[in-house]
């Protein structure tokens, strides 16, 4: 039996009150269309036709060839976004199931429950519904007398009675493909907001006779359709927390689950400790054994086995196995760190490699740099790699000690061993194993104070 996909992203998304088109806004660093492409992947679909309208470029752009495109021109209803997809399913036997892009947290476990029961009721049409505490702008589903499903209501066609009901449409449907086409034809936009209504479909099925089942969801939160940032916060809400939660019962202890903001394609190894306030965002990897206290931000960056970051902030770099990183030190983009390499308190590091065991406890910067191993980098060094018009690049050698203070004026080489006399400012490269000392001599004026004329009377 042919599974198809439709899945409904043309609108605006007037309310989100956004440049953004609504099914792009991100839940837990992955726009919301894309979560439910992802669910109807794992479900397993033999093809899956977006329909894209407003941002259709953007949403193109994103999907790529994941899914096929249907373009919806002006936005007429959800009736009428299905029926864009008409020429690629129309005719074809099996089932399909229509979706929207701003119901992120419909689950593929959900799909195959509700398509099984889609089967088992023999039914051309199930809605899938479940029931909210407070319905408000959702669909209602109206039963009749014996339960039996008899139609969905918009919140702005509802009577007061059928507003009362708490039962509502979540979005998602699965209809027999072929009727579904044939139907689409006869839903008319004669409602409240002049819209072709997809869900229409259900009563124009059971006039005909047809079955037609409605599949309620025990949990309300998979049901959450984003159409305002109030709706989207309580999105993210509850994603984060499926997140948070499959990493602890992989192994992971979040110290404050509540407080943790983990976006979904970051991968965390067992024992790793998370504090609160920690973000972890984009493609970033934690390996195991690593510590993460408060208010750290890890932004697509990889982090190996037993690595320590003390609230600091790293953006795509790579930080080897038993480095520890702050606390408030900033590593910036392309930067690898070494095997237990320490960086401190106020360091900054951009764009620059350091070697396996070296050291820089405080109040450093180094950009454009390749650092060696075992390197000493003493507290106030700064890589002085900016001329004000081009950045320049500098080297320093295995085993060297860089005193306190030192300016190194890129571009300079420091050989292997080389040892720079604290608050130099080294413009030229020093050799390997040499003594640098680049700063006026210390003078000391005997009796000076003394001879001072204010000091004489005292
Ligand atoms: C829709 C349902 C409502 C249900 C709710 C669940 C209809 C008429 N109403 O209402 O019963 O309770 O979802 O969240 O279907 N879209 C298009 N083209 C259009 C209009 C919409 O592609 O012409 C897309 C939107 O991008 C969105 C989805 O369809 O992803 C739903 O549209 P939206 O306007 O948000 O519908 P709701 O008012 O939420
Ligand atoms: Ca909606």
């Amino acid at each position: 039996m042919n599974k198809f996909a439709i899945i409904l992203a043309a609108g605006k998304g007037t309310r989100m009150k956004s440049k953004l088109y609504k099914v792009l806004h991100p839940v837990c660093g992955k726009p919301m269309v894309e979560h439910v492409v992802k669910q109807v992947e794992l479900a397993g679909a033999d093809k899956i036709v977006t329909v894209v309208g407003y941002g259709a470029d953007a949403v193109k752009e994103l999907l790529q060839d994941r899914v096929q495109y249907a373009l919806q021109k002006e936005q007429l209803g959800t009736g009428h976004a299905v029926k864009q997809a008409k020429p690629m399913l129309a005719n074809q036997e099996g089932v399909t199931i229509v979706l929207c892009g701003d119901t992120p947290l419909i689950t593929e476990r959900t799909i195959q429950e509700a398509m099984h029961f889609h089967h088992a009721q023999n039914a051309k049409a199930t809605i899938l519904t479940a029931i909210a505490d407070d319905p408000t702008g959702y669909g209602r589903v109206v039963r009749d007398e014996n339960g039996f499903v008899v139609k969905n209501v918009e919140h702005k066609d509802a009577t007061t009675e059928e507003l009362a009901i708490k039962e509502i449409n979540t979005g998602t449907y699965v209809f027999d493909n072929a009727l579904l086409f044939e139907v689409l034809e006869e839903v008319t936009n004669n409602n409240a907001q002049g819209e072709y209504y997809l869900p229409d479909v259900i009563e124009l099925l059971k006039n005909r006779g047809e079955i037609v089942t409605a599949y309620q969801l025990s949990d309300f939160s998979e049901s959450l359709g984003v159409n305002d940032r109030v709706a989207l916060a309580q999105a993210q809400n509850i994603m984060q927390k499926r997140i948070n939660r499959e990493h602890m019962l992989n192994g992971v202890t979040l110290v404050d689950p509540d407080n943790t903001y983990i976006e979904s394609r970051v991968v965390i190894g067992e024992d790793t400790v998370i504090e609160p306030g920690v973000f972890l965002k984009g493609k970033t990897r934690i390996g195991k054994n690593c510590f993460v206290s408060m208010n750290s931000e890890i932004i697509d960056s990889t982090l190996e086995d037993n690595v320590s970051v003390r609230s600091s902030s790293i953006e795509q770099s790579y930080i080897d196995k038993g480095a520890d990183v702050g606390p408030m030190a900033h590593i910036r983009p392309n930067s690898r760190l070494g095997k237990r390499v320490h960086v401190g308190n106020f360091v900054e590091v951009k764009n620059s490699t350091i070697g396996d065991d070296t050291k820089m406890g405080h109040l450093t910067y180094i950009g454009d740099a390749t650092l060696g191993e075992r390197i000493n980098i003493g507290c106030g060094t700064i890589i002085v790699n900016y001329d004000g018009k081009y950045k320049h690049h500098s080297t320093i050698g295995d085993d060297s000690f860089i005193g306190c203070n030192a300016n190194i004026v890129s571009p300079v080489e420091i050989g292997q061993g080389a040892f720079i006399a604290a608050g130099s400012t080294i413009t030229k490269d020093v050799p390997a194993n040499a003594l640098a000392i680049a700063r006026s001599r210390q003078e000391n004026k005997e009796d000076y104070v003394s001879s001072l004329p204010y000091m004489k009377n005292q």
